[in-house]
């Protein structure tokens, strides 16, 4: 029985081949291994390499020196009956072996993964452009067709390389080199995209199921709630991916080490510094002198009313006693303070000018900027409270070396509801959070 050629190659293509830039460095032809056995070089071990091989061996016949390369088999520099015993122990090989699990499949129409279950079904899928094709399969010596939910039937011959690697031969369209990846089959979970910094120190560029870090290129294989790091060349390593939040995630290494990501996207708008979205000042990121919003902003007003009002019901008196402050303002306030106490001891508690977060008109101090407002029954509510209405304290106790002040127990930055909530329940500050220094560079 043999399945219709129909525009196999198109419908493949159509269904599953990918277009994303990694995938277009796929394998070029030239650059696949060489298929033992494969005298002619066209991908399939069949009769006529046999023939090939025997007319040299009867020496009624020449073979070109990469034909030559293609028939020695055992690679011993001789082409000799062994070889003919090698090809015959391919032909039984892919009479016989069904590839099972995981695998990524190359040709110079792209990259794809490929799954192949116990039974004879299976998918083929582009996960970086979330497309799959289910397919069942029916395997004849070493003929392989596939019928595709879609109802298109494609043809190929198999050839195995080794244990990790196969050829497959389509009826009309590039072969394709298909490389074991995985026992368990892949599953289209979570993608992860953006920049994360992993606790190891490296930085990782992360977009669905491709990857870079330290210029290395790799693939993300998500199996479930395991994810296998497949770098460009051929080594392997997988780990446990648990979501801390939606900044976080861990990944727990087969050798046991665990790594943990926190994502930091950091870009400069006008001058300004965001980190994930989020607008940063302090001792390494500082704003432009101009930038000048000229008070509090609308949220943080209506987020601090809000906070106000809740503190009041629970007898707490909340007032700011500073809030936006200009950079000419900072400057004048920070040089006073390197006056009266120099300027090591300044820089422990007071911003240079461009560093304060009062600039931002995001931040602002609560009822007194004094050791004495932390003794106070205000400070013990602001910091169990705040984060209900989107304010974090952005300089805590024991975090002098992170966050780069001494504990301000007043101080609160505004953050949005959302955000502040995450960073309060991770117990971080703001620096460790989003994976960030505060640190002066001058
Ligand atoms: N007291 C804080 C650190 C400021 O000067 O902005
Ligand atoms: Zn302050």
């Amino acid at each position: 029985m043999k399945l219709l050629k129909i525009a196999a190659a198109a419908a493949l293509a159509a269904a599953v081949l990918p277009t994303s830039p990694l995938h277009t460095a796929a394998a070029d032809t030239d650059d696949m291994p060489v298929l033992k056995a494969d005298v002619n070089g066209d991908y399939i071990i069949n009769s006529q390499d046999m023939v090939l091989l025997n007319k040299f061996l009867l020496g009624s016949g020449e073979l070109t020196a990469e034909q030559a390369e293609r028939a020695d088999f055992d690679s011993d520099g001789v082409i000799d009956t062994f070889d003919l015993l090698g090809m015959r122990r391919s032909f039984v090989r892919n009479a016989t072996t069904v590839p099972q699990g995981t695998w990524i499949g190359e040709s110079s129409e792209g990259m794809r993964f490929c799954w192949f279950n116990k039974g004879r079904e299976g998918s083929f899928a582009d996960l970086a452009e979330n497309t799959s094709a289910a397919f069942s399969m029916s395997k004849w010596g070493d003929s392989i067709d596939f019928t595709l939910s879609s109802g298109d039937e494609l043809s190929s011959t198999i050839a195995w390389l080794d244990d990790e690697h196969f050829y497959l031969k389509w009826s009309d369209s590039a072969p394709e080199l298909f490389t074991h990846k995985s026992d368990v089959p892949y599953y289209n979970g979570p993608s992860v995209a953006g920049e994360y910094v992993s606790d190891a120190g490296k930085t990782y560029k992360l977009s669905g199921y491709t990857g870079t870090s330290g210029g290395e290129d790799f693939l993300v294989l998500p199996m479930g709630t395991q994810a296998q790091f497949i770098y460009s060349d051929g080594t392997a390593k997988t780990g446990d991916f648990s979501r801390t939040d939606k900044y976080h995630f861990t990944l727990r290494w087969e050798d046991g080490t665990a790594e943990s990501f926190t994502r930091r996207e950091i870009t400069v708008k006008d001058g300004i510094t965001y980190v994930n979205g989020i607008l940063i000042a302090n001792k390494t990121y500082a704003l432009p002198s101009t930038y000048a919003p000229g008070g509090l902003t609308a949220e943080f007003n209506t987020a601090f009313a809000k906070m106000q009002a809740a503190a009041k019901a629970d007898g707490r008196k909340l007032e700011i006693c500073s809030g936006y402050r200009s950079y000419s303002y900072q400057s004048q306030l920070y040089n006073n303070y390197v006056a009266r106490d120099g300027k090591a001891a300044a820089d422990t508690y007071s911003a240079r000018p461009g560093h304060s977060e009062h600039q931002t008109g995001l931040a602002a101090d609560i009822n007194y900027a004094s050791d004495y407002f932390n003794t106070t029954p205000e400070a013990k509510w602001l910091a169990e409270n705040c984060y209900k209405y989107g304010f974090i304290i952005r300089y805590p106790k024991g975090k002098e070396d992170i966050t780069g002040y001494k504990y301000e127990g007043w101080h609160v930055r505004y953050l949005g509801e959302e955000l502040a909530k995450l960073v309060y329940d991770s117990g971080l500050t703001l620096e460790e959070y989003l994976c960030i220094d505060s640190k002066y560079s001058y």
